[in-house]
């Protein structure tokens, strides 16, 4: 099958304390920083996108900038272009990206107010090593909506997603990488941020990020457990400015052979919320900061 998306290739919060966020992401979340550029803070995992996160200052409190989107070339950005356009809000045109990595791309929101982008032709790394105890990617953004069917027939009309599971409130979308899911949608609450979920690249990076997190002050949310779509390892924390985050690391490998399953088939027993049944439920600060962070609104053009 064939995607317009590759993945996500990054996501861009607005905080009020960027030098604050960027210290924590550097040292305690570890990533590298790759670049600052009219105040904002860029930082890479150990794969080859050029940066996965970046820090802006916020205009108006804490919020979600953006979600990028990774496609091939020019043609497929094209391609999009023309199918997300009629299915938008705002939508800008193809142009060249005046920030650090480059390439071409545009922005648009859908049609509850998220903002994206969609980017191709990034001046990516070539050094992809793993390295123990260091995020690759984003494995995930976990959205929220208060109209789940309308987000649903977005992702998938417009961007191309394809729904391999769902599971009690979530619906997980597969697109052009082998990861069971790249972009997880949770019905019933409003258009905000659920979390954002870094890729460890295996489990002791993820229980040791864990620690490394407990010693910095970042107690564990919910976790550390298994879950069932998807079958990553995971473990949840507040961040800075209560930005909502997870380490997760081991996310199912798929091919178009897989068959999805519904929220019966995924259905823990009862008292469990993970597969080794071991994680308690989510804590109050959790349940609170999944809900609360919404995306800062018309900032649509990168
Ligand atoms: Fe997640």
């Amino acid at each position: 099958m064939n995607y317009l998306l590759r993945g996500v290739r990054s996501i861009e919060v607005d905080v009020n304390d960027p030098a604050r966020a960027a210290a924590f992401f550097e040292k305690v979340w570890h990533l590298t920083p790759v670049s600052q550029h009219n105040g904002s803070y860029y930082f890479r995992g150990t794969g080859a996108y050029h940066h996965i996160l970046a820090i802006h200052a916020a205009k108006d409190g804490t919020a979600v900038r953006r979600i990028v989107f990774d496609v091939a070339d020019r043609d497929a950005l094209a391609a999009l272009h023309e199918r997300v356009k009629p299915l938008c809000g705002d939508t800008q045109a193809p142009h060249e990206i005046d920030a650090p990595g480059g390439g071409t791309g545009f922005g648009f929101t859908d049609r509850e107010g998220r903002n994206y982008a969609a980017i191709c032709g990034v001046a990516d790394h070539t050094d992809t090593a793993n390295a123990a105890d260091r995020p690759r990617k984003i494995a995930h953004v976990n959205i929220n909506s208060a109209d789940a069917e309308k987000t649903k027939a977005f992702l998938i009309d417009a961007l191309g997603f394809k729904l391999i599971d769902a599971s009690g409130p979530l619906s997980f979308f597969h697109c052009g990488n082998t990861d069971h899911n790249s972009m997880v949608l949770a019905a019933g609450t409003k258009p905000t941020l659920n979390h954002i979920a870094f890729e460890m690249p295996d489990l002791d990076s993820t229980m040791r990020g864990a620690g490394r997190m407990r010693d910095a002050g970042y107690p564990i949310e919910w976790g550390v457990g298994r879950h069932g779509a998807g079958n990553n390892v995971f473990a949840y924390f507040a961040g800075p400015e209560e930005l909502p985050l997870e380490y997760t690391a081991e996310v199912m490998q798929v091919d178009d052979t897989y068959v999805p399953h519904g929220p019966d088939y995924w259905r823990f027993p009862p008292g469990r919320l993970d597969q080794w049944g071991v994680t308690p439920p989510h804590t109050p600060r959790w349940k609170r900061i999944q809900e609360m962070h919404h995306f800062a609104p018309g900032a649509f053009e990168i």
